[in-house]
């Protein structure tokens, strides 16, 4: 795996800026190759900045994107803990990406996680098969956050995901942030991807910053340290100043 790349950004609009420019980047070059982009999303703070500046950029072939979710909270999809809730506060309601290709967990399973995640992890497959990676899914663009204790989507520091290596999509129902029942999508998936981007803004970020970009030993490092794709993947963080205070 190459280094990953850090981008930082005095405020957070021009993060959400430069966060735009390379998103469509991603969607160019994916859309030279293959007839869709298709882009993994998290929740937190990340929806608001990723569609801040998105949704006013013209040209963009919105119908070319597959959207899916990198984890979700297994709620109804109108709770305001839900992942895609958010997403569609800042990003889908504003712009004209068909229904049918953003991919929801499915609300009528909301009792059974495990059938959540079966029925998600479907719709991957059924996106994917075809395409050139078949062991694993190979998304144009994952876009993460970073929590206080280095998680990343609903891997969490210590738990039994972290060593998950042949699904593509588990599920838990010990989350240490809440809510408690969530999906996500496994290491080998991340780690698959041509892009994973780190989006890590606020002063509340500044401890996690400095020891996620001084780990020299991903393997047993945080759960956001251990994503590092595959070549030709790369990894890239963006963030903002009063994130990396404490970084030289
Ligand atoms: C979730 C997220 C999670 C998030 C981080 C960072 O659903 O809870 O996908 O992985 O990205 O907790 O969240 P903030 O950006 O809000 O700090």
């Amino acid at each position: 795996a190459t280094k990953p790349v850090l981008f930082g950004f005095p405020s957070t609009d021009n993060l959400s800026q430069a966060l735009a420019t390379f998103v469509l980047k991603a969607q160019d070059e994916a859309l030279k190759k293959q007839a869709t982009f298709r882009i993994a999303i998290s929740g937190g703070s990340l929806p608001k900045v990723l569609g801040k500046d998105l949704i006013g950029r013209e040209g963009v072939p919105w119908d070319k994107w597959e959207v899916f979710f990198a984890d979700e909270r297994v709620v109804p999809l109108d709770h305001e803990d839900s992942n895609f809730r958010l997403n569609d506060e800042h990003l889908f309601s504003h712009v004209p990406i068909p229904r049918q290709n953003i991919h929801v967990i499915d609300t009528s399973k909301l009792d059974d996680p495990e059938a959540v995640a079966d029925d998600y992890e479907k719709q991957l497959v059924a996106s994917f098969v075809g395409s050139s990676s078949i062991a694993f899914p190979r998304f144009d663009l994952v876009l993460l956050g970073i929590g206080p204790d280095g998680h990343t989507c609903s891997l969490f520091p210590g738990h039994a995901l972290l060593d998950e290596m042949d699904g593509w999509v588990a599920w838990l129902n010990d989350s240490p942030k809440p809510p408690p029942t969530r999906i996500t999508l496994t290491y080998p998936v991340l780690n698959h991807s041509l892009r994973v981007a780190f989006v890590s803004t606020g002063e509340g970020k500044q401890e996690i910053m400095k020891e996620v970009l001084d780990n020299p030993n991903p393997k047993e490092g945080l759960p956001s340290s251990r994503v590092r794709p595959i070549s030709p993947g790369r990894v890239f963080f963006f963030s903002d100043d009063a994130a990396l205070k404490l970084v030289q």
